[in-house]
């Protein structure tokens, strides 16, 4: 069984609309329904769960629609930080450690079937899985007085994005494991396995560029362009969208592409 969870717990400081940025309204849907959309329509995801923002549950109402959505079973409340909706999404997952289970943000909702299923398929093999692109920019690393202290090399980095993908039984040994720790501190969820699983070795299957996370106001209009173009493609050749050529045209620049 492989058990897609959407985080959609957070409020979008960022972005800073006065509502969670998972409820901003693109192309006609909320961006959490376009992302609960792709996941509904892939045949490698079994179930969906969403965590939400637990002030605003009330707002995904309309999305518990069972011949629009059989897959979703349940939407639960998320906790303060993003680790807490994960862990509200771990306790009610069942019992079978061997269940496949995909955390991937509610604000990544050009996600595509290619993506899900290579994170799948390589539970077949790992315990633990993500999803990352190359950097374009060069990373540093600098101090609290803004002193580079270092600088890797950018051919070894990559940018995290989601579906984070794991065995039950393994992602919840790594929390239980960060929970005895009073200094733990993560964002995502394959920095606990790394952190208190190092033998756990995470495999990184290939991002996109379009599977972007919505943080900043910028975003919200490049997602707009991005829903644009692949309705354009989706009318001009049903079977195989392609948003690929149109990006480069539009976002060249700021993709590095
Ligand atoms: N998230 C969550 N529970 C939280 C915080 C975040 O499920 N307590 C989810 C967000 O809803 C989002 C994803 O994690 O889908 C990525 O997090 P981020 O972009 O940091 O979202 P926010 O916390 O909402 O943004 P900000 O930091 O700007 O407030």
């Amino acid at each position: 069984r492989t058990v897609a969870v959407i985080l959609a717990g957070g409020i979008g400081v960022r972005v800073g609309l006065g509502i969670p940025k998972q409820l901003i309204k693109i192309a006609g849907k909320a961006i959490v329904e376009h992302t609960l959309e792709v996941l509904e329509a892939s045949s490698h995801i079994d179930e969906i769960l969403i965590v939400m923002n637990a002030g605003s549950l009330r707002e995904l109402d309309e999305l518990k629609d069972p011949q629009r959505f059989p897959k979703l079973t349940r939407i639960i409340p998320g906790g303060d930080t993003r680790n807490d909706s994960t862990q509200a999404a771990l306790a009610v997952l069942g019992d079978d450690p061997r269940t496949k289970v995909l955390f991937h943000d509610a604000v990544r909702p050009f996600v595509d079937d290619r993506i899900l299923r290579d994170c799948v398929d390589a539970l077949d093999d790992y315990e633990a899985v993500d999803t990352a692109i190359p950097s374009a920019d060069t990373i540093i690393q600098v101090d609290s007085a803004s002193h580079i202290t270092r600088i890797p090399d950018r051919s070894q980095l990559r940018r995290g994005q989601t579906p984070q993908a794991f065995r039950l039984g393994t992602i919840r040994h790594a929390y239980e494991l960060a929970n005895q720790d009073r200094s733990f501190h993560a964002t995502d969820d394959c920095g606990v396995v790394f952190t208190y699983l190092p033998d756990v070795p995470i495999y990184v299957v290939d991002g996109t560029p379009e599977n972007m996370k919505v943080t900043e106001p910028i975003d919200v209009h490049i997602a707009d362009k991005l829903f644009q173009l692949q309705s354009e493609s989706l009318s001009a050749s049903p079977e195989s969208p392609d948003l690929t050529g149109k990006t480069i045209v539009v976002f060249g620049g700021s993709y590095g592409i």
